[in-house]
């Protein structure tokens, strides 16, 4: 077993003793993976990553995926996104900004979703720019029956377009187009675990299916107020060299905004299901 200490509430590993610039035997990868799917968020600090390494880590778990808002996508490696509030010559370095992030799950406006998403701090500022995460399958463990029952066969429509509304981000006409909006089941179980969890994005939710405004709008708040608890929520305190992993069939994140004179750097890259386990979830 690997060394291993749990950060949050009940989820959230910190990985120790692991040299991600280093490739990884694999026993070693299914050490990690089995901490990270079992904890949810998987911590590895003090690293110090090529973007070659953090494809290598992502591809240990599952095939990358190429961002559709490819605005900040590194030209020589496009499965890689710049966050960033750092300008250069008046132009943006990076995605995001330096405001405040709302509650969602990666790529929940795509039909394959995103498994896990790998975020490596290059610079942090001093103040603000945590990203918090809330565990998905606790708070489905912590409604009361009815609820569960309620919303065993829903499904939520989600939207990119809300998301780039809310956060005030571009989205050319191509980007919307390639993304029309789309539904997923509110209640999913683990691909690879018996793990029920809610699956949902506040940021990106338009409606439940087959329900009025007003209901839809009711049923999604009193579901996301179960994900967001305090208590079921890990908030991350970057450090420079900090790599996250987190699985986006059991999570949520938003992230804190921070002063727009400090500098914020990350490196993002994200990953698919295998295909056989897509089919599944
Ligand atoms: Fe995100």
């Amino acid at each position: 077993m690997m060394e291993h200490t749990i950060l949050g509430p009940g989820f959230a590993v910190e990985i120790k003793s692991v040299d991600l610039s280093e490739e990884q035997t694999p026993e070693a990868v299914n050490a990690m993976r089995d901490l990270w799917l079992q904890h949810k968020v998987a911590v590895f600090r003090e690293q110090n990553l090529e973007d070659e390494d953090l494809i290598r880590f992502a591809e240990y778990f599952g095939p990358t995926y190429v961002y559709v808002r490819d605005q900040f996508n590194d030209r020589q490696r496009p499965a890689i996104t710049i966050i960033s509030n750092i300008e250069k010559a008046g132009r943006k370095m990076g995605d995001l900004g330096d405001g405040e992030v709302h509650w969602h799950t990666d790529q929940a406006y795509s039909r394959e979703g995103s498994f896990g998403t790998i975020l490596y701090g290059v610079e942090i500022p001093e103040d603000g720019g945590a990203t918090c995460y809330g565990d998905l399958a606790q708070a489905y463990e912590a409604m009361p029956a009815p609820l569960k029952t309620e919303i065993a066969d829903k499904l939520v429509t989600y939207s990119i377009a809300r998301a780039a509304e809310t956060q005030k981000l571009g989205l050319p006409e191509a980007q919307r187009r390639a993304k029309p909006p789309l539904s997923h089941p509110l209640v999913r179980t683990h691909p690879y675990l018996d793990r029920k969890a809610l699956y949902i994005s506040p940021n990106h939710a338009l409606h439940v299916d087959g329900m009025d405004a007003e209901e839809s709008a009711a049923l999604l708040e009193e579901v996301h107020s179960y994900a967001t608890r305090p208590e079921a929520v890990y908030c991350h305190q970057w450090r420079p060299g900090d790599l996250v992993i987190h699985d986006n069939t059991s999570t949520i994140h938003r992230r804190d905004p921070f002063p727009a004179e400090q500098r914020r750097l990350l490196r993002r890259t994200g990953f698919l299901l295998p295909e056989a386990e897509r089919a599944r979830f």
